[in-house]
């Protein structure tokens, strides 16, 4: 499959400086703008003379995700309820549900002495809580649809980069293999659509396929409810378990981390874990999984000193201003400590963009306090009772596609800790 791999070094995804190096350009040829500036970011994100563009919708649909103005504010009011912004743990009890499937495979691979695939089995444990709270239906814990999902994302990935970064083509037996993926994402998607239609799950809340289905199948817009689904596949599957993915290649790169992570999981297993949500935030910031965010320019408009023409694209860099020297002191390393609270009371940016994981603005995730409860519960659970070690024949490698996620062969070993468990 069609993605750019990148190598690690350190923590630095090597690819992103060379794809940035050699620049961008937009489906008229025009060049991209990458922002890199906090300031340039609050600008692109908040001003009414950008919207997402026609790029991202041409490889992405017209879902929540990749749409904008009458369109997504319509979509986004259908969808709003079932992510209601006053209740941060409404998908709590999804979250918990899916944890215990997620650490008896680690314990299965533990005992077993076998490795695990980190990105599988992170998208595995994602996907069950978004099928059950967002699509208001069950997966086993073995469940078998990784494979479709993640080639679907590969192959948006490809056509993504291969479009606007000129080093990529696509050859005709990659085209075959982004149609089949295509194909095989279809045929999922029915199904998910048509077991809510049918289903007689029972919950007290709202999901969101439930509001979606309702609302478009009202108006015979069954184009519209397949954008949405892969919209929240996309957004909702691949950003937490990339992140989760990094974050455990960190531990097992960075040891002494994973000790004091235990240790604090250990001594509180129910209380308040500072520096765990430092070791969250320190992934976010190394490791953005949307490491960069399309924006084109309604009318023509200066920003910074560059002047843009209307339909010029620009990308908010995220992966870039996550690493501003300016910002962060030595920004390659990975040094959770600098998120702790200090003397003043908690961590808080030198700018509102200088750490923006979760996006801003209008389209800001609907999902990031489901991400967070993701993040929280899986790591509590599976540092507070394992550690890992890479897999020492596997080179810890990215991909970047639509999101930047860690490459797809790379496994860790996982070993019991021993003593309590949380
Ligand atoms: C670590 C995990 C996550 C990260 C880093 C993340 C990041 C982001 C970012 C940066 C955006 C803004 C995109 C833009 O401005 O164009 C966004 C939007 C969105 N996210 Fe997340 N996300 C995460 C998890 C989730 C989850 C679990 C869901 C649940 C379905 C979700 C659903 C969405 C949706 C629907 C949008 C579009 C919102 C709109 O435009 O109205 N995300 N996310």
């Amino acid at each position: 499959m069609l993605i750019f791999r990148s190598e690690i070094r350190g923590t630095r995804v090597v690819e992103i400086d060379e794809l940035v190096a050699r620049g961008a350009r937009g489906p008229a040829g025009r060049p991209v703008l990458f922002l890199r500036d906090a300031g340039e970011a609050e600008v692109a994100l908040h001003s009414p003379v950008f919207d997402r563009g026609r790029l991202a919708r041409s490889f992405g649909g017209n879902g929540i995700l990749f749409s904008d103005g009458a369109h997504w504010k319509e979509r986004r009011r259908i969808i709003q309820p079932a992510f209601p912004p006053r209740e941060p743990d409404f998908h709590l009890q999804d979250v918990t549900w899916a944890v215990p499937g997620l650490v008896s495979r680690f314990a299965a691979a533990a005992e077993s002495d076998e490795s695990v695939g980190v990105v599988e089995e992170t998208v595995r444990f994602t996907t069950r809580v978004l099928y059950r709270g967002v699509f208001g239906q069950d997966l086993p814990s073995d469940h078998d649809r990784v494979g479709v999902i993640l080639d679907f994302f590969d192959s948006i990935g490809g056509v993504l980069s291969s479009t606007i970064f000129p080093r990529l083509r696509l050859d005709g037996r990659t085209m075959a293999e982004v149609r089949r993926a295509a194909e095989a994402m279809e045929e999922e998607v029915n199904r998910l659509v048509e077991v809510r239609r049918n289903s007689d799950f029972t919950s007290d809340r709202v999901d969101a396929l439930g509001e979606i289905v309702e609302a478009l199948d009202a108006k015979d817009d069954v184009r519209g409810i397949h954008d949405e689904v892969r919209s929240l596949l996309v957004a909702g599957a691949e950003t937490t378990s990339n992140t989760l993915g990094f974050l455990l290649l960190m531990l097992a790169g960075h040891p002494e981390v994973g000790d004091r992570l235990h240790e604090e999981i250990v001594a509180a297993p129910d209380g308040d874990s500072p520096f765990m949500d430092a070791v969250i935030f320190e992934t976010l910031r190394l490791f953005p999984p949307v490491w960069f965010q399309t924006r084109e320019a309604l009318e023509s408009i200066e920003i910074g000193e560059t002047p843009l023409e209307k339909d010029d694209l620009v990308f908010v860099a995220t992966a870039l201003i996550h690493r501003d020297p300016a910002i962060w002191e030595e920004p390659d390393a990975f040094r959770p400590e600098r998120f702790l609270p200090g003397p003043d009371g908690p961590w808080r940016p030198p700018h509102r963009y200088a750490f923006f994981p979760f996006g801003g603005g209008r389209h800001l995730c609907i999902g990031r306090h489901l991400a967070m409860h993701e993040l929280q519960r899986s790591i509590r659970a599976l540092a507070g009772r394992f550690r890992f070690e890479i897999e020492s024949d596997v080179e810890v490698a990215a991909e970047l596609g639509v999101v930047l996620k860690p490459a797809r062969d790379v496994r860790v070993r996982v070993f019991e800790r021993g003593g309590d468990r949380p």
